[in-house]
Order: structure tokens, then C-alpha cells, then sequence
């Protein structure tokens, strides 16, 4: 890697106690290589394996499914979801440390824009309902939809997350958080970067006690009173 003019991006860095052998970082990109059931595919080890190769310090994973199948934002998505998933996620791990960067999960539960949802026929999580202006407009352009097979855009509907959903998320997550762990306390030093998918697609009244606040305020993806709770991320 021709690098030596930049002197302080090849040094080596540190994001909290994770030492970094330099600061050039991949970004959390789904290229959706897993098998269809979540599990990480040879391609996906491969594909990792050669952007080590390549010299950076830390490989950030695309969206990594927390609830997968529920919440899938891509066909093709890694998920975390059961602890069935921990050996593919060793052995990617083991690939990318061999050739010595580091691996970040970036742990993940679409919503609205949830495709894998959209596609099965089970109601987008959202936090209120879309305005119908909002709601009518299709996520996709049409390469988008000629990539997941096609298909043209399934009529969605919405479930406005209870009280209960959002533990069960907030579960999801730690659970995630948990497998990653396991796989680190074997052998690996990373550290999972949690990561949410909730979006506003517009504004409602809440229809049910709901602790979250209204769509568009500060903090209205965070359960009042809970600083562990999921933050609020860009799809
Ligand atoms: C093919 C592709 C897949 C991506 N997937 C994700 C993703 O899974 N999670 C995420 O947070 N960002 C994702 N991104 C956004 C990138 O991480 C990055 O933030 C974005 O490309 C902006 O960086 P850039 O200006 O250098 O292109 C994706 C981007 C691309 C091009």
C-alpha cells in the first residue's frame, strides 16, 4: 500500500482500548455474500480476507442481523440472531486477524426500510406511522428492485412498536452483543459496535404507551430514562 506520504494515517491508532495497526478503517458495507439462511458464505471470507490483505487497521461488517430473518435490510445479510451463527463468525473473524486487522460486527435491526419485511409480508417496526405521502413513496429505484430479483414493490404495512417490542429489540441487541463477545472471549479483541436502524419516515400521534417520544425530536428513538438503550443510527 503506497501510504508513505501519509505519515499519520499509517501510524498506528486506537479506538478506546482497541489498539489499530494504522487508521484506515472499511466502512460498514452489506454486500449481501452471506447464504440465504444468514450463515457466512466462503465469498464473504474471501471477500474480507482480501481487504485485510490489503493493509487496513479495522474492517467494519455490513448490517448484521440481530432479529434475522425480521429487520433483514438486504438479501444476502449476515445475521447474529442465534447462537448457531457463531462458528461462520469465528472462522470470519480468524480470516481477517490472519492477515492482522480487525473485524467489527455492525449489529443491526432494520425497520422501515426492512426489505426483507417487505418482501415476506410482515409489517415494518416504526416508531409511528408513516403520514400516507411519506408511506406511498417507493425506497427503491428500479435497479434496486432489479437486484433483489426483479420484483416489483409488495404493498407494506406498518406495526407501530409497543413497549414489549422495544425490550424484545433491546434484547435482540444484547444478545448480538453477547455472541460477538463469545467469539471474542475464544479469540478476539474486537468490540461490537451497536447499531439501529430505526427511522422516521414522518409524524403521527402515539396510539399506545409508548415510551418513546414523538418522530422528528431529540432522542424520540430512546426509551426516557434508559441511557443503555439503542441509539438512534442512519440506515
Ligand atoms: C454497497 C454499499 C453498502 C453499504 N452498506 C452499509 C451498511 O450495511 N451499513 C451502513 O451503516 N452503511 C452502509 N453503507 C454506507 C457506507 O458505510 C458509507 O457510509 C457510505 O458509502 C459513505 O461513505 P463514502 O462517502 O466514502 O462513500 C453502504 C455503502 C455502500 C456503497
Amino acid at each position: 500500500m503506497a501510504v508513505a506520504v501519509h505519515t499519520h494515517l499509517a501510524s498506528p491508532g486506537r479506538i478506546g482500548s482497541l489498539p489499530l495497526r494504522n487508521r484506515m478503517v472499511v466502512t460498514a458495507m452489506g454486500v449481501g455474500y452471506s447464504n440465504p439462511d444468514g450463515t457466512v458464505s466462503e465469498r464473504q471470507i474471501a471477500y474480507h480476507a482480501e481487504q485485510a490483505k490489503g493493509g487496513v487497521a479495522l474492517i467494519i461488517t455490513g448490517a448484521t442481523g440481530v432479529a434475522f430473518p425480521a429487520g433483514g435490510v438486504f438479501p444476502g445479510q449476515m445475521a447474529i440472531s442465534d447462537d448457531r451463527y457463531i462458528p461462520g463468525l469465528s472462522r470470519l473473524t480468524e480470516a481477517v486477524h490472519a492477515h492482522g486487522a480487525k473485524l467489527a460486527f455492525q449489529l443491526h435491526r432494520g425497520a422501515a426500510q426492512s426489505v426483507l419485511d417487505m418482501f415476506a409480508g410482515r409489517p415494518l417496526f416504526v416508531p409511528s406511522t408513516p403520514l400516507p405521502e411519506k408511506a406511498a413513496a417507493p425506497p427503491f429505484v428500479a435497479e434496486e428492485l432489479a437486484a433483489m430479483g426483479g420484483r416489483t414493490m409488495p404493498q407494506v404495512t406498518f406495526h407501530e412498536m409497543t413497549l414489549q417490542d422495544i425490550q424484545l429489540m433491546v434484547r435482540q441487541y444484547a444478545d448480538g452483543a453477547r455472541r460477538a463477545r463469545e467469539r471474542r472471549r475464544r479469540r478476539d479483541p474486537r468490540r461490537p459496535r451497536l447499531y439501529t436502524g430505526l427511522v422516521s419516515l414522518g409524524r403521527s400521534e402515539p396510539s399506545d404507551g409508548r415510551l418513546w417520544g414523538r418522530a422528528g425530536e431529540q432522542g424520540a428513538f430512546r426509551p426516557r430514562g434508559d441511557r443503555g438503550g439503542p441509539r438512534r443510527g442512519r440506515e
